[in-house]
């Protein structure tokens, strides 16, 4: 074979149709290491599913979801908002944080915002079984740190976000065909997706283009919206419904169980379009 096509297929095998890379395999189980190391990747596997449930999570988690109601197949689907190679990316620069974040904090943040919970301790069982599991789903992948954004090389991409050609009302219809089956015309089917049991306004999903984007890739679960278009209306109707106001301070632990918290944002408020009302 030629070398120019001996290149070009070597590129048709490790990129997909939008150009990015092809999703790495999920780690086979006979790949789970041994003894207490083993053990707490199997912990943070169940962590994951049941976060919201569990013993050693449920009192960090302030809303009715876990990891896996955003991560689905508890992180490793091939696409759909995946956690496959994640870890490889850490530390990583957080421009939010003006900080770099290790896998750790990354995982601890998520409780404060799309948990709308509590930042458990860093070291503490939880976050040690949580972050082991998400680094074994990296397993024989290349270390690449991100020196722009704490995220993955597999990140779902994000749609342009035009505001002016947004059609909240073209979402609402679309939302109550495609969407309302599960999640009820109100939102607060299973998971729920407005309200005071869901995701709060600091959340990644608070943005529209990520909503969008993350929709794109993940829901419906068994055929995901096909149009960038159709996303970010929906995106929009969803994100312009009441949701927990974010303020940080309210999900830091007590000062004596915060570690070193490295964020220049301990101010940061994030205000949700009617969440809870206005006083
Ligand atoms: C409400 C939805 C939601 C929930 C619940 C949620 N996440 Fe996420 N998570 C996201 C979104 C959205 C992103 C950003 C992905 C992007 O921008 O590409 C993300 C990103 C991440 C990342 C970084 C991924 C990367 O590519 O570097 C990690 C790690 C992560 N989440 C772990 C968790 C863990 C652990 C939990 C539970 C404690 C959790 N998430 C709960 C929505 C959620
Ligand atoms: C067949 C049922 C079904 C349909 C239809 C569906 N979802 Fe979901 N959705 C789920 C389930 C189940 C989860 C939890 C994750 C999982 O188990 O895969 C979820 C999770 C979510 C989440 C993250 C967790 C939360 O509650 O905030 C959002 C946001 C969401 N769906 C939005 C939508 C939108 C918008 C649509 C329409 C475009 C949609 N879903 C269509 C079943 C569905």
């Amino acid at each position: 074979m030629a070398l120019p096509s001996l290149l070009a297929l070597s590129l048709a095998l490790t990129l997909n149709a939008s150009g990015s890379r092809s999703p790495p395999a999920k780690p086979a189980d006979a790949a789970l290491p041994p003894d207490e190391l083993g053990e707490a990747v199997k912990l943070g596997k169940k962590l994951f599913d049941e976060t919201g449930t569990h013993p050693l999570t449920r009192a960090f988690v302030g809303n009715a979801l876990s990891c896996a109601s955003c991560h689905p197949d508890s992180g490793a689907h091939p696409t759909a908002s995946t956690l496959l190679g994640a870890a490889t990316a850490y530390p990583a620069w957080g421009p939010r944080e003006q900080a770099v974040l290790t896998l750790e904090d990354r995982v601890l943040n998520c409780f404060m915002r799309s948990l709308n919970g509590t930042r458990p301790p860093v070291g503490s069982k939880p976050s040690i079984a949580l972050t082991a599991y998400i680094t074994w789903l990296s397993t024989g992948m290349p270390v690449r740190l991100n020196a722009e954004a704490p995220l993955g090389p597999h990140s779902f991409a994000k749609p342009a976000f035009v505001p002016s050609k947004v059609s909240v009302e073209r979402g609402r219809k679309l939302y109550g065909e495609r969407c309302a089956p599960c999640h009820g015309e109100d939102g607060q089917g299973d998971p729920p997706v407005w309200g005071p049991r869901s995701y709060n306004a600091g959340a990644g999903l608070a943005a529209v283009p990520k909503l969008a984007g993350w929709l794109r890739a993940t829901m419906p679960p068994d055929a995901p919206l096909a149009s960038d278009a159709d996303a970010v209306d929906v995106a929009a109707y969803v994100n312009s419904q009441p949701r927990p106001d974010f303020v940080l301070r309210d999900h830091l632990p007590a000062g004596d169980r915060t570690g070193v918290y490295n964020s220049s944002v301990a101010d940061e408020v994030d205000r949700a379009p009617t969440w809870p009302r206005r006083k």
